[in-house]
């Protein structure tokens, strides 16, 4: 049963709120940022501001193979590699508001004895299962090869790249044993079989205790695709993990004394056992969170154990989806064993995409996170509103449910249409208003000439704080922030119905305005400026930036953004001086959005070339894909392929990918859309004849009608070549 079940009907004591410890191995991208540490974040922020008691905590993970192989890359040690990122990802964290309560590292001394003392716990309960068995080996090299240490062919979906431990294509978890030729990435060279000893996590033992705290105790709370995951890990069999690897890289095994009391002795770890191996990444990773919170808490002067043992704590992994077995799965049966609380939600999000593909830092399709700090926030006056920006329109279109798509002209409209023209505007206009009509200072309200305009701003502004407050609990953060961007649009419409300007227009007679046109110039500005301080409350979590900016011209210390505030109407004193408005939010010009999409091209393209170089490319590359399954005869038959000749060619705009071809039949010509914009200009292809599958079905891309599909061949380095007759033959011509 869930340790934690008491904290579902009641306020929990305290909360411990964890967002996956990125690899140290290289810079993150936005996808990052969006799968785990803005929502966190956002949630960490409203639980602060609710005054509860949180320890928000995160670092930088540091072992696994994906650090050697890096180092490897780089020309350099692991230790190089982890020295030189952890405090660059900390950094940029931090200037895009990021506010974890501690950052730590699992290459800490702390981090080290912390998960050394879980294996020895799990170890010697007998939680654990000592096997022998034959593993791939590279001779050259001399290294068993585990996860990123072997590549081959991905047996899901057949991407010739697939690691031991994952396809990054497909998303796939693998071992080695799946892989279809697999190499070693360490020497190219292929694998023997060689016999070692490991320490497994039992998970076939916990199948009940999975089934009924995910399936059942949570299958309302969780997210429909989490739960979802979970159930097809359960049916699918669960089977003993490896938590040890044969590595030097890692935390090392820690040894049984076995001349102190353990009550199974042949479980203990002896010197020669020990030799050589390390934890497994996923076994000591998520102890980073315990050992991150032991370390946040000696800096602080507290307890960390109610954090990790007292029912009353609620534990929440922001996480995305390809971490969902581990924080789900094998990190909960670790607990259990281990005698600590289970997480009460693992609120994964889906993955965000760019411009219509994959986001990859491989292939060069991503946004550094480094790179948008460089390129908007440092170089832009009072940049950190561009931090804010970015937090903004990743929110509002996080992946919650379903993958989503970042485009850059999302991102542009996000801010011009909606941060600008709605949020900024109601901001600017009330403050200059203000100033003009009321000397600066905080007119009063004037209850007798209060009118339903009045009365229904004063109600959506307490009904937005109710709102936000339980979209925020259900984790549902768009939906949130749509409510609070909701209240700013509904405070411009309530001041373009009252027309301030216009009263004092009409109402001035001899330079003199008049009582009653004061009275509602009064009211109008005065419930302007108290929505103006309720949106600052409400758009803190999300935009903490912009948050400060308000207090600062509302003249307000940050004690005004606690939650409890949210709804109040006399959070601006009567009388009370404030500053003159401040430009929240710049325009963003199409310029800057033309520059960012040439940059992702010319990026990609970049990584194409690399990769044509690098000591692991090759090794794979050349290995061809495997044969698919066998067809009869008549399912070929039922293909049409058709020679023609491509009349036209161009860009489709905003898919750096695609290009729109019309292609010549000969009895008609066809429009087509094909992906194949990065490898060839229009320029180039126009009057080349090609094979195109005349008779599948149209398919809608970018808004266009695509009707066939050109086929093309991919050569080892990634290269597209026509497959086209030797000499011009007429346009048409069928192709058996
Ligand atoms: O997927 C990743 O980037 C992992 N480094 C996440 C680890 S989360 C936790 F368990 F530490
Ligand atoms: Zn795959």
């Amino acid at each position: 049963m869930d340790s934690n079940n008491n904290t579902i009907n009641s306020k929990p004591a305290r909360y411990l709120i964890t967002a996956a410890l990125p690899y140290a191995n290289g810079l993150k991208h936005i996808g990052h940022l969006a799968g785990a540490y803005l929502p966190a974040d956002i949630y960490v922020r409203y639980l602060k501001a609710q005054k509860r008691d949180v320890a928000f905590v995160c670092g930088s993970d540091e072992h696994g193979t994906a650090i050697p192989i890096q180092a490897m890359k780089e020309g350099t040690t692991a230790q190089a590699i982890i020295d030189k990122y952890h405090p660059i990802i900390e950094q940029n964290f931090k200037d895009l508001g990021i506010a974890f309560d501690i950052y730590h590292r699992t290459s800490s001394p702390l981090h080290h004895e912390t998960a050394q003392e879980f294996f020895t716990v799990l170890n010697n309960n007998g939680d654990l299962e000592v096997k022998e068995s034959e593993q791939y080996y590279d001779e050259a090299t001399a290294t068993f090869l585990a996860d990123r240490y072997i590549k081959g062919t991905c047996p899901v979906c057949a991407n010739p790249n697939a690691y031991g431990d994952q396809c990054e294509k497909c998303g796939s978890s693998l071992s080695p044993e799946m892989l279809i030729n697999p190499v070693s990435t360490l020497s190219g060279n292929a694998p023997i079989k060689k016999s070692t000893k490991h320490w497994y996590l039992p998970l076939n033992r916990h199948e009940d205790f999975l089934r009924q705290w995910i399936l059942e105790d949570h299958k309302n709370d969780w997210r429909t695709s989490v739960v979802g995951q979970c159930k097809s890990w359960i049916d699918g069999g669960l089977q003993p993990r490896a938590v040890t690897r044969d590595l030097d890289w890692g935390i090392h095994l820690p040894l049984t004394d076995s001349t102190k009391s353990v009550d199974r002795q042949q479980l203990a770890v002896s010197q020669t056992d020990a030799a050589g191996k390390v934890l497994y990444v996923w076994f000591d990773a998520p102890i980073g969170y315990i050992s991150a919170t032991k370390q946040w808490a000696i800096n602080n002067e507290k307890d960390w154990m109610p954090y990790w043992y007292a029912p009353d704590t609620k534990l929440v992994h922001f996480i995305g989806k390809d971490n969902i077995v581990f924080h789900c799965i094998i990190f909960p049966v670790m607990l259990k064993l281990h005698g600590n609380i289970l997480p009460t939600n693992v609120p994964a999000n889906e993955f965000m995409n760019l411009e219509g593909d994959k986001m990859s830092t491989s292939r060069g399709w991503s946004i550094e996170i480094e790179d948008y700090i460089n390129g908007w926030i440092k170089k832009d006056n009072g940049g950190d509103s561009m931090a804010d920006v970015l937090r903004y329109y990743l929110t509002q279109i996080a992946p919650e449910s379903k993958d989503s798509e970042f485009t850059w002209k999302g991102f542009q409209d996000a801010s011009n249409n909606e941060l600008s023209n709605i949020f900024g505007n109601f901001v600017n206009r009330t403050f200059v208003m203000m100033h003009k009509h009321c000397s600066g200072k905080v007119p009063p309200f004037h209850n007798d000439i209060i009118d339903d305009a009045d009365k229904q701003l004063i109600a959506d502004i307490k009904e937005a704080a109710i709102k936000v407050e339980s979209l925020l609990e259900a984790y549902k953060f768009r939906d949130a922030l749509f409510e609070v961007i909701d209240l700013a649009r509904k405070g411009n419409k309530y001041m373009q119905d009252k027309e301030p300007w216009i009263v004092a227009k009409k109402e001035t007679i001899d330079g003199q305005l008049s009582e009653a046109g004061k009275k509602r110039i009064d009211n109008c500005m005065h419930l302007c400026l108290q929505l103006t301080a309720n949106l600052a409350i409400l758009i803190h979590p999300f935009l903490p930036f912009t948050a400060a900016k308000l207090c600062k011209i509302m003249k307000v210390v940050d004690k005004i953004l606690e939650w409890e505030n949210a709804g109040r109407l006399d959070l601006l004193k009567v009388g009370y001086s404030l500053r003159e408005p401040q430009l929240l939010f710049r325009k963003i010009e199409n310029e800057e959005i033309e520059a960012q999409l040439a940059k992702l091209k010319a990026s990609t393209e970049k990584k194409v070339e690399e990769a044509k170089t690098t000591i692991e490319q090759p090794v794979v590359a050349n290995e061809p894909a495997p044969i698919a399954a066998e067809i009869v005869f008549d399912d070929f038959a039922k293909i049409d392929l058709r020679v023609g000749t491509i009349v036209a060619a161009e860009k489709v705009p905003k898919a750096d990918k695609l290009l729109k071809l019309s292609v010549d039949l000969g009895f008609e010509t066809r429009t087509i859309v094909s992906g194949i914009a990065l490898h060839f200009t229009p320029e180039e292809i126009v009057g080349k004849q090609v094979t195109i599958v005349a008779n599948l079905a149209p398919r809608k891309m970018r808004g266009i009608d695509s009707n066939g599909m050109i086929l093309m061949a991919e050569d080892s380095t990634g290269k597209l070549h026509f497959i086209n007759p030797e000499t011009a033959i007429t346009n048409g011509a069928g192709v058996k």
